[in-house]
């Protein structure tokens, strides 16, 4: 009885359901001493039972479950031709409820023994004494069958399954299918929970073509790495392991990681050059005005004079050449790159400059707010935006640690909430130093930047080719902004290209 309990307790506890149902059987196949298992699941909507897990421990021969043996034998119809498939004995247990004991298949009646007899012929194997009991759950409902084959005296001789075994078998199965429910409700509840941020992220990224699909990318570069570490048994990563769980929280880290993003102006998200639409075409059409009323002026002047309208005279010309150079360098000097210092003498000349309106006003070239924008020496954001920007993971701090995350997501907001930290102290919001940034978060920042540099569909730029972004991460590491060791992994093993037989969780993951 307390070994009977133990394994209760045991299979309550793996939540994992391949693992679970190989526990059972194996558990179980302890428990009564036999020599081989076989765990079906009923497929409700189906009505049939289908094999998910096998064992025969004198063979070796183990399939289904976390196994790499696939299991191809076809379910087992529970009806047939509308009538309860007593023929088949498993299905006889699931259908009855009943438990069957045979002491020998081969002398045993009333069922069709064709399929185990087949499998003697062609493995040389004999099946003799089964035990197939019903998994009944917590509202009697039959989940699955187990069928246990032959039965070993303390010798290692084939023996009939004792009697007394029945009732406790049956015990047992009843608690392991209360294991697969909740094994099963768990998933459920997870698979819900991924679905729900996965595609409320999609939605946040989708505000802007710039980051659309952002996220999915780093959660799945994030969790690749993560997985990677796994795998390593030498180097700086070897006594590193992320359990089931943590790479869970890794993949959840990485999907919220700009969750902040939300509260970011989206004409900051989208902004492309230093000015854009129609703060641009303002400048310009006062350029133009500036223009019109430079010769307009001219014309005047010409007419009280009584010279053509159109004549010019040198200072004009050499007024418009001045012009049209100042126009030239204001639609440079939008677009988003380096200004250099004596790029800045023009722009501070040209916002020095004044001219006449209409009305005889003095007015500016360019306006207080467009003079800090297009002074603005490497890239194309101002200070304040820049702020804004950088605001974004301060609030998804805020926002993941409103979130009540399970004990086993519980470091998702510090994780998501450091992935601008950088190792040398320079990165934000914390100025966090080399291992005060968790290793998740060293991961995140390097998915983050890849992606970044390579992605798609920025309008505002190409994507940078691999090569190039090597030599980026490489030299970000080298200054100490990202993880030396997660760089080297990520890159020489190049992790950006999806692994064969890796499989995406969400149907569309594969457009982002
Ligand atoms: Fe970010
Ligand atoms: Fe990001």
């Amino acid at each position: 009885m307390e070994r009977l309990n133990q394994i209760g307790i045991d299979l309550s506890s793996e939540k994992n359901l391949n693992r679970l149902l190989e526990n059972i059987v194996t558990r179980v196949r302890g428990f009564t001493n036999c020599d081989a298992g076989t765990l079906y699941r009923v497929n409700e909507k189906k009505q049939t039972l289908s094999f998910e897990i096998m064992q025969t421990e004198s063979t070796g021969y183990y399939a289904g479950g976390t196994t790499e043996n696939k299991i191809s034998l076809p379910p087992v119809p529970l009806f047939v031709d509308g009538e309860p498939n007593h023929s088949n004995v498993s299905a006889h247990v699931c259908v009855t409820k009943e438990i069957v004991n045979i002491p020998d298949v081969y002398e045993a009646e009333g069922f069709d023994f064709t399929g185990p007899k087949k499998y003697d012929e062609k493995t040389g194997y004999r099946t003799e004494s089964m035990l197939v009991v019903p998994m009944l759950d917590h509202s009697d409902k039959v989940i699955g069958v187990l069928q246990l084959i032959n039965a070993l005296s303390p010798e290692g001789e084939h023996m009939p399954f004792p009697s007394r075994f029945e009732s406790m078998v049956r015990s047992l199965a009843s608690q392991a299918a209360v294991a697969i429910n909740n094994a099963l409700l768990i998933a459920e509840i997870e698979n819900l929970f991924k679905a729900l941020v996965h595609y409320t992220v999609k939605a946040i990224d989708a505000r802007s073509p710039h980051t659309a699909g952002h996220s999915s990318r780093v959660a799945k570069l994030s969790k690749r790495i993560a997985q990677d570490i796994n795998l390593q048994q030498f180097g700086p990563f070897a006594d590193i392991h992320f359990t089931d769980d943590q790479i869970e929280e890794v993949w959840v880290a990485g999907i919220m990681h700009d969750v902040g993003k939300i509260g970011v102006p989206e004409a900051i998200l989208e902004k492309r050059n230093k000015l854009d639409g129609a703060k641009f075409d303002r400048v310009l059409e006062r350029f133009d005005h500036i223009r019109d009323m430079m010769l307009m002026r001219a014309a005047v002047d010409n007419a009280t004079h009584g010279k053509p309208l159109r004549d010019l005279s040198d200072g004009l010309k050499q007024q418009l050449q001045e012009w049209e150079e100042d126009r030239e360098f204001i639609l440079w000097v939008n677009k988003p790159g380096f200004l250099a210092p004596e790029k800045k003498e023009h722009l501070d000349a040209i916002a020095a400059k004044t001219f006449l309106d209409i009305d005889g006003n003095e007015q500016p070239y360019i306006e207080p707010l467009e003079f800090e924008n297009f002074s603005v020496v490497k890239g194309n954001l101002t200070d304040e935006e820049r702020k804004q920007i950088k605001q974004h993971v301060v609030e998804t701090s805020k926002l993941l640690n409103k979130l009540p995350f399970t004990e086993k997501l519980r470091r998702v907001p510090e994780y998501a909430g450091s992935h601008h930290e950088w190792i040398n102290g320079k990165g934000y919001p914390k100025g966090l130093k080399g291992d005060e940034i968790p290793l998740v978060s060293r991961i995140m920042c390097v998915a983050d930047v890849w992606d970044a540099l390579t992605a798609q569909d920025r309008p505002y730029k190409p994507p940078i080719p691999p090569d190039k972004s090597v030599e980026i991460l490489r030299s970000a590491a080298e200054h100490e902004e990202f993880d030396k060791d997660v760089v080297e992994l990520f890159v020489s093993h190049r992790l950006w290209e999806k692994k064969p037989g890796e499989i995406s969780e969400f149907a569309d993951d594969e457009n982002d």
